[in-house]
């Protein structure tokens, strides 16, 4: 198979979707690997360790699809890699299909395949090519390190000739992967950490981080999680009642960081501005929720806020901030797709793969991902033939 890496093209972007190292590996099983100029630069990886590790450097980017099966790429790549996706071509990366109708139309309409890594089954089999909980995980952690630069006290306690220090309080709201992150790199910088997820099943795991979970009244519904795994949308009054319940331990919090999402849906806003109001000044609020309009009513996308003497940041793609291990991240996961793909050595898409199935948004020209085919008034996908049952001749 032709693999072909894109240079990321959206502002802040610094990943690259496959590093030297995958490459090697890929290209001793057979595979070929052609790389758009600079491409690893911001995750500082010059063209000759493509180079060094047997791949090839496009002259352009038409030239880089053109001779392509599989183009990786870290975000949606640019309009013009968008139309030369023709048939037999397969588009692997984070497309956010959920906000991006118009671009999986631009796929359709060129004739080839996209598979956006959002969209991979949370199912133990596809833990290796999970790029939403890669990239989650170092969120949670760049989160604590913003927290940290941001707040005007130390996080650790310290007790010294100068006298003693009190260790910072934190909170963590949403204590899935990147809230657990958060857990464990605000208790190894030595702040006092509680958390609190609305699915029951995360207080075990909050509890084995050393943190204290908070009970509320409402916690522990057995509602609270769908049969995927994940929070189920609460309804306005279930939201006002966790803002009130919360509400105590936020304003005395030193620093929060809010990491709660319902797939698909805007965030829950979960901290009011009264209660903004009532944290001490110099407080931290840190909002990884602020794409999904956030969890605080008062944060601004990619923008940091004070009201009242506390800091609401509100940061977008925090990975791109650790471009080195993100990139090494990203691009494992991209290789471990590869055997998915091509199981053989040429680009076979099996739409009966548990993997590939599910996350293939686009195939052949044909808009498969649900909410954009209900955008669009495509309707329900067809349900596949059943396979023939075998005659009695064919078996004989
Ligand atoms: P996410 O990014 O969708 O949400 C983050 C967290 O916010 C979740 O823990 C969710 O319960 C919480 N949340 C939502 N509404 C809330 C509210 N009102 N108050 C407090 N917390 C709220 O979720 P993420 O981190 O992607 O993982 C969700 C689940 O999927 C977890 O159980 C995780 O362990 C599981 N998972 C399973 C994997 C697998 O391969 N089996 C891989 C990764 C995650």
């Amino acid at each position: 198979m032709r693999i072909a890496v894109a240079k990321e093209y959206a502002s802040g972007e610094t990943r690259v979707a496959l590093i030297p190292e995958s490459a090697k590996r890929l290209i001793a099983k057979g595979h070929s690997v052609i790389v758009m100029p600079g491409a690893g630069e911001r995750s500082f990886i010059p063209d000759q360790a493509y180079i060094d590790a047997g791949a090839t450097i496009a002259s352009d980017s038409a030239s880089l699809i053109a001779g392509a099966d599989l183009v990786c790429c870290v975000g949606i790549p640019e309009s013009s890699t968008i139309e030369a996706m023709t048939n037999g071509k397969l588009l692997l990366g984070m497309l956010n299909p959920s906000g991006n109708t118009e671009m999986l139309s631009a796929l359709a309409k060129a004739g080839g395949s996209a598979i956006a890594l959002e969209t991979v089954p949370r199912i133990t089999r596809a833990q290796k090519v999970d790029a939403l909980s890669a990239m989650s995980t170092i969120a949670g952690y760049r989160a604590v390190i913003l927290a940290a630069e941001a707040s005007p006290k130390l996080f650790p306690m310290l007790m010294t000739a100068a006298g003693t220090v009190t260790a910072v309080k934190a909170m963590i709201i949403g204590a899935g992967v990147a809230g657990l992150q958060a857990i464990a790199t605000a208790r190894r910088l030595g702040a006092v950490v509680e958390a609190y997820d609305i699915r029951p099943a995360a207080k075990e795991q909050v509890l084995s981080l050393g943190a204290r979970f908070i009970e509320l009244a409402n916690s522990g519904a057995e509602d609270a999680e769908t049969a995927g795994g994940y929070a189920r949308e609460q309804t306005e009054a279930e939201q006002e009642q966790q803002r009130q319940l919360m509400a105590d331990h936020i304003a005395a919090s030193d620093v929060v960081i809010t990491t709660a999402l319902i797939p698909g849906r805007p965030a829950p806003k979960l901290i009011d501005k009264a209660t903004v109001e009532r944290m001490r000044s110099g407080a931290v609020i840190v909002d990884l929720a602020a794409e999904a309009g956030g969890n605080c009513e008062l944060t601004e996308p990619g923008e940091s806020v004070t009201h009242d003497g506390v800091t609401i940041l509100g940061p977008s793609n925090l990975p791109a901030q650790t471009p080195v291990h993100a990139s090494q991240m990203f691009s494992r996961i991209c290789e471990a797709f590869v055997p998915e793909l091509a199981p053989e050595s040429d680009l076979a898409i099996d739409l009966a793969n548990d993997i590939v199935g599910p996350s293939l948004v686009v195939h052949e020209g044909e808009i498969r991902f649900a909410p954009a085919r209900e955008a669009l008034g495509l309707g329900p996908l067809p349900e596949p033939e059943p396979e023939a049952e075998p005659t009695p001749e064919a078996d004989a």
